[in-house]
């Protein structure tokens, strides 16, 4: 592979334009490096313009379909989407169908993932058998295939003492519980966030207390047996807050926010268009604010997407036949840096953190969420902090087009994604 010369890039957005050097995979120099002998002619160059270079991003949260609804993404197609938002690495979640709740699934996804290769494909394992929340599934042979984070995501492991059980083996197996927080009795035909929005459609209301009570409980169970749980797309002000008492006590917990949950609320129910469901649910603007606030202060430790692909028939219908989910890959950074940079409740290192540092520590990944520096691996995301472009579903990677945020404007737009050196996305596209 040829060496590559980032010139002209501004490493976490701090300090004057430098020239980044990366030579067989990994970060071979930073400062005035384009003209020496050995690369002035030989190394290929993207010119920066003064681009923010960040660590590669990692989503803890993607759906990416494959196996069983291939119709609306495949890991190829997701793949293609990840690089193109910044992504190096994603978690591909287990409820595919088959259940990604054996080692051979696991092993097909990371398969899939390796040959395709544009990001690092992690398969989440799932923590029951079929998702069914009743039999834990063979978390020990799926760790050895090299699962590091189990989630039964889509439904709740509601049973306390099925998600005591998996906290216990998650601890000897130095893995992590990622649980999606939905008390299944509190929901029961739930369609949107309980509050006025959904009083006024007639829509069954999903109360905040069914997630947070989950969270609440689950803190309690790692707490008692010293395990890790990581939560999943906190959707309200006050399971941050449980969150932050938890972490205060020294539970190990984790957890991450949406982009949707970040920017948007349930006054969009008023559209009664079904690209506005999602599991949880949209929430109000106070909890926005309380979610905002929190993953500035670290008590949320990352943005994941919950990039979630349905066909058209599943989301041009009807609200209540509609399936929850909405696309996120390709928008994760730009909706970041609407509700969280524009703002200045973070800055650009800060943005490394949640979209990179954090979820690679929560995962084990020992090669993503790396300092920018020498000897690194060059594992980058370069990013044009003043483009303003308009979302267009149609024109993503991905199969489907369920984005919430089509039509508008966002600012911020990834300009080139580097795998181990490898250029995987650049100038919106995926090289050939
Ligand atoms: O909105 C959601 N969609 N929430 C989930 O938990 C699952 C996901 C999906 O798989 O479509
Ligand atoms: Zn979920």
């Amino acid at each position: 592979m040829k060496p590559l010369i980032l010139k002209g890039v501004r490493p976490y957005g701090e300090g004057d334009p430098t020239d980044v050097l990366v030579r067989d995979g990994f970060v071979a120099a930073i400062g005035e490096v384009a003209d020496t002998a050995d690369t002035a002619d030989t190394a290929e160059v993207i010119e920066g313009h003064g681009a923010i270079l960040l660590p590669g991003f990692v989503d803890l949260h993607t759906h990416l379909r494959e196996p069983g609804r291939e119709d609306t993404e495949t890991i190829a197609t997701g793949s293609a989407a990840a690089a193109l938002g910044g992504y190096t690495a994603v978690f591909a979640m287990a409820n595919t169908d088959p259940v990604a709740d054996n080692a051979v699934v696991v092993e097909h996804v990371a398969r899939r993932g390796r040959e395709v290769g544009l990001v690092d494909v992690h398969p989440v394992g799932a923590v029951t058998v079929g998702l069914k929340g009743e039999k834990l599934a063979e978390l020990g042979t799926m760790a050895k295939a090299g699962v590091r984070v189990f989630s039964d995501d889509g439904l709740c492991v509601h049973d306390p003492l099925v998600m005591r059980r998996a906290l216990e083996y998650s601890k000897a197996l130095d893995v992590v519980i990622a649980q999606h927080a939905e008390e299944p009795r509190l929901t029961v035909g739930a369609q949107a966030h309980e509050g006025e929005h959904a009083a006024r459609l007639g829509l069954q209301g999903w109360p905040a207390a069914a997630e947070e009570a989950i969270v609440a409980r689950d803190c309690l169970l790692a707490e008692q047996v010293d395990a890790r749980l990581h939560v999943c797309h906190v959707s309200t002000a006050g399971t941050a807050d449980v969150v932050g008492w938890a972490k205060a006590r020294g539970t190990r917990v984790t957890a991450e926010v949406t982009p949707h949950h970040l920017l948007l609320t349930d006054d969009r129910l008023d559209t009664y268009d079904p690209v506005n469901k999602v599991n949880p649910p949209l929430r109000t603007a106070r909890d926005v604010a309380g979610l905002r606030q929190a993953l500035a202060d670290g008590v949320i430790d990352c943005v994941a997407t919950d990039h979630a692909p349905h066909a058209v028939q599943d989301k041009d219908c009807e609200w209540s036949a509609a399936r929850p989910g909405m696309l996120g890959l390709q928008t994760a950074l730009s909706v970041v840096v609407r509700t969280m940079v524009e703002p200045g409740l973070l800055d650009w290192r800060g943005v490394a953190r949640v979209m990179s540092e954090r979820p690679a520590a929560i995962a084990g990944l020992p090669d993503h969420g790396r300092p920018i520096a020498v000897g690194e691996p060059a594992n980058l995301t370069l990013v044009d902090p003043d483009a303003r472009w308009t979302v267009r579903g149609a024109d993503f990677a991905s199969i489907a087009a369920n984005t919430p945020f089509e039509g508008m404007e966002l600012p911020g737009r990834v300009v080139a994604t580097l795998l181990r050196g490898r250029v995987t996305a650049t100038g919106g596209r995926i090289p050939a």
